[in-house]
Parts: structure tokens; C-alpha cells; sequence
């Protein structure tokens, strides 16, 4: 296990027996009567990756209460939701890797993998439908809503050499930020903590999710395939600029470079990550993570310490471990 997984699951402690309920409910979800379909499900039910969206549910959980069956079915839900979307995301990225291991489009081509996606986010919805708790099953069909518009974002902003830093943070607000945050909120909410307080934890998963966001960004531009099991350097190969390049390209707007000076630097990704060290952009990119960090861990600044809240500030502090 690389040592960044085997740090996150230090944080998991206090969860382990609930994240192996929570496995098997997924698991649960993989079944079809079809056994055709039920083979290719069950290859991918092997793919089961680092859990963290449901463990912000049951970490955020037990911040007010115990860990009920309601707690171990959001959580599956949450996940099936991110699962979902990485196999749309990797067929938007062409990414032929995932989790060290072929990516479903890799394997089965574009369409089956959109339609396995598809297929996971309707087993999500029939879990929430079956929920009693108030509001749980609008806050996850509003989430997943809003991730189709930060993957729509991301879309249109392709190659635009104008894009900001507020176009920039829009966007991973609603890609990323916006699944952390309804992860949080969903744990205090099962709990029946007190609506300012699962504000309070929504407020930590949405920081958390804009410093994931970042730090993800810049392993795309500066870590391996190897290390992080994925397919990397889709970024820039696709013009979807963010933080560190957005960074570098305003920077040297001031110097007077024009569009084609920018798209002539980004054919060479090597030399363009030495440019972007050089201009402090790679820096710049890592302490906006950092403040993002800080802000979370605020967030949860007034609850009362307990393991659970040392295991989500453990956490947040773990996001950026690999880069610094
Ligand atoms: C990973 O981004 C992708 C996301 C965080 C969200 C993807 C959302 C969609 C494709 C919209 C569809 C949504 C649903 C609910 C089905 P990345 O490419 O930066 O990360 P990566 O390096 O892990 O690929
Ligand atoms: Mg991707």
C-alpha cells in the first residue's frame, strides 16, 4: 500500500468496522439479476477505492452521536455517487487508468462505462429514496446536480487562456467541494445534530473539497501514473488549466505574452512545470491548499475536542502530505 494510503487509513480507526458495513452495502449494490451485466459489475465492485467520502460521513457522524444503519447507507450512497462520476470523468479524460487498474472505458469501451455510471447513480437514488431522514434525498440529488455543472464548467473552460482563479475555484466548488460538503452535512444530519452544527460540518467538508481539489490538480501536473495508480497529465493535454497554470499564464500576461506563446509552452509539459517552479505558481497553488486546510479545520474550530474530531482534522492535514 503506498504510504499516502496508509496514512488516510490511520485516520479510519475509529471507523473501521462501519467502513467494512459500508463495503458490503456497496457491494449490495452491484448485484443484477443479469448475470451477464452482474460479471462486468462484479469486476468493477473490485475497484473499490480509498473511502473518503464515507468516511467524512461516519467521522462527521459520530462528531454528535453514534453510528446507526442510516449513517452506513448514506455513506454507501455518497460513494456510489462519487463512483459513478469517476466513470463518466473517465471518459471525459480518456483516462485508460484507475485505481491501478484498467478504467471501465478501457475495458468495455465509452458507452458501457457512461451506462455502468448511470447504472450506479440510479442504485444511489433508490437508496435515498428508501431514507426517512428529512431532506437527505434532496441534498443528494441537488449535490449530484451541482457536479454536473462543475464538470460542465470544466468543459466549456477548456483552453480558455483567460480563465481566473474565481472561474477556476467556481469550478471545483461544484465538481469536488460540493460531494465533501453534502458527505459532512449528511453525517451530522443523520445525527440529528442541531442545524447550525451541521452547517459547521458541511462548512469543513466544502474547504476540505477545494484543498482535495487543488492538491489532485497539482498531482496531475507533478506526480507518476505508477504512484497514484490513475491516469495523469489529462490537464494539460486537454487545456483544462488550473490552479498552478492559471497561476503561471497571468503572471506572464504581464509580460506581454499572447495566446500562442501560452499554447506553444503548454506542448511541453516538462519544461513548463520547471517554468511554473521557477514563477512560483507550483508554491502558490500548494499554500492556496494549505489556507483551504486551515479554513476546514476552523470550520470545526468550537466543537469539543473528541477522537472523532482529531480524526477529521488528522485528515485534513493528511491532503496535502504527498506534495509538501
Ligand atoms: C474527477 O476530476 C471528477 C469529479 C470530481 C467529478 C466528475 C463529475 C462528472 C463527470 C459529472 C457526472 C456526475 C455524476 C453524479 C454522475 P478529475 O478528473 O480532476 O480527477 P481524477 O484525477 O481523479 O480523474
Ligand atoms: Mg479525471
Amino acid at each position: 500500500m503506498p504510504s499516502k494510503d496508509m496514512e488516510i487509513q490511520s485516520h479510519y480507526n475509529l471507523i473501521q468496522k462501519e467502513l467494512v458495513q459500508v463495503r458490503q452495502v456497496i457491494c449490495e449494490q452491484f448485484q443484477s439479476s443479469d448475470d451477464q451485466i452482474s460479471s462486468v459489475l462484479e469486476v468493477l465492485s473490485q475497484q473499490q477505492g480509498k473511502m473518503i467520502r464515507p468516511a467524512m460521513v461516519l467521522l462527521c457522524s459520530k462528531l454528535f452521536g453514534g453510528i446507526r444503519q442510516e449513517h452506513i447507507e448514506f455513506s454507501a450512497m455518497v460513494e456510489l455517487i462519487h463512483m459513478a462520476s469517476l466513470l463518466h470523468d473517465d471518459v471525459i479524460d480518456k483516462a485508460q487508468l484507475r485505481r491501478g487498474q484498467p478504467s471501465a472505458n478501457a475495458l468495455w469501451g465509452n458507452t458501457a462505462a457512461v451506462l455502468l455510471g448511470d447504472f450506479l447513480l440510479s442504485r444511489a437514488f433508490m437508496l435515498a429514496a428508501a431514507s426517512e431522514c428529512e431532506g437527505a434525498a434532496t441534498l443528494l440529488g441537488q449535490t449530484a446536480q451541482v457536479l454536473c455543472i462543475g464538470e460542465l464548467k470544466q468543459n466549456l473552460f477548456k483552453g480558455r487562456f483567460d480563465l481566473n482563479e474565481q472561474d477556476y475555484f467556481q469550478m471545483i466548488e461544484a465538481k469536488t467541494a460540493a460531494l465533501f460538503r453534502c458527505s459532512c452535512q449528511l453525517g451530522a444530519m443523520a445525527s440529528n445534530a442541531p442545524k447550525d452544527q451541521q452547517e459547521v460540518s458541511g462548512q469543513f467538508g466544502y474547504y476540505l473539497g477545494l484543498a482535495f481539489q487543488i492538491a489532485d490538480d497539482l498531482r496531475d501536473v507533478l506526480s507518476s501514473e505508477k504512484q497514484e495508480g490513475k491516469t495523469l497529465g489529462t490537464d494539460l493535454l486537454q487545456e483544462k488549466f488550473t490552479l498552478p497554470v492559471i497561476h503561471w499564464i497571468n503572471q506572464n500576461s504581464d509580460q506581454s505574452q499572447t495566446s500562442s506563446e501560452h499554447e506553444e509552452a503548454l506542448k511541453d509539459p516538462g519544461r513548463l512545470i520547471e517554468r511554473m517552479r521557477q514563477s512560483g505558481s507550483i508554491d502558490y497553488a500548494l499554500e492556496q491548499a494549505k489556507l483551504q486546510i486551515e479554513r476546514a479545520k476552523q470550520s470545526l474550530s468550537l466543537l469539543p475536542a473528541n477522537p472523532s474530531k482529531a480524526a477529521l482534522l488528522g485528515f485534513a492535514d493528511n491532503v496535502i502530505m504527498d506534495i509538501v
